[in-house]
């Protein structure tokens, strides 16, 4: 019989000293002390990690990757602060100033697990951070390609098995969570209308699995799969504002 979700539950709890260390790590950082939005997106963000990683059958160590990925894939907004907490719509320069935190974020990863850095999950957690927003080149847009992040061939094909879970996780709690003016901006003028509840997570899913699929077509994303787990474990997931 395979692993079920309790067992699971209490495999992520026995690593959960560590998962709680990296989460206080990140909340010290500058971003997730000056900007309490971010620290609160990141929390959730790696907890729907560990959710949708478990729903995909990943490795004990893969998914504690994900979850600390989740957790620090935004530290590197310190250098962009100003800007997101300014309320204001960023200007294209600014958004082209924001594009380049996941690389910030990389190399905070990196520096924070300097003396483990070659191990499985502090290794991975880094590449993740550093391509959370984007798994190909992507020429609209200043994110680094997956390409620049130095990872060998079998860490690739990772990142490409394990990146859509992240930015997956990643645009529902952003979509669902609490508002950023800049983001809010943006969604209007894309027409994406989140409602509130449960429907509110179904929009969300659906729009973050569309967008990732938009990276790569084969990805076999299942938008409402996706959204009815974030439902079942919103105990686990302490999501209860997640349609806030
Ligand atoms: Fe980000
Ligand atoms: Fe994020």
């Amino acid at each position: 019989m395979g692993i079920t979700f309790a067992d699971n539950l209490e495999i992520i709890h026995t690593n959960e000293f560590f998962i709680a260390s990296v989460q206080a790590i990140s909340d010290m950082t500058a971003t997730g002390r000056l900007n309490s939005e971010t620290a609160e997106h990141s929390d959730k963000t790696s907890r729907i990690c560990q959710v949708l990683g478990y729903a995909a059958g990943l490795e004990t160590d893969t998914n504690i990757a994900l979850a600390v990925g989740g957790e620090l894939h935004d530290t590197g907004k310190e250098h962009c602060l100003s800007i997101i907490s300014s309320g204001q719509l960023p200007t294209a320069e600014e958004r082209m100033v924001i594009e380049e935190h996941p690389k910030e974020s990389k190399g905070f990863t990196e520096k924070l697990f300097a003396s483990s850095r070659a191990l499985f999950i502090p290794r991975t957690a880094s590449l993740l951070a550093g391509v959370h927003h984007g798994l190909h080149k992507i020429k609209a847009h200043n994110y680094p390609p997956i390409e620049t992040l130095g990872a060998s061939r079998r860490e690739l094909a990772l990142l490409k098995k394990i990146g859509p879970i992240l930015m997956v996780a990643d645009k529902v709690q952003a979509l669902t969570g609490r508002g950023r003016s800049y983001r809010e901006a943006r969604l209007i003028g894309e027409g994406l209308v989140i409602r509130e509840g449960n429907d509110g997570i179904y929009d969300a899913a659906e729009y973050a699995c569309e967008q990732v699929i938009a990276f790569d077509p084969h990805l076999n994303l299942d938008a409402s799969r996706v959204a009815e787990l974030i439902i079942e474990q919103s105990e686990f997931l302490e999501q209860n504002s997640l349609a806030a």
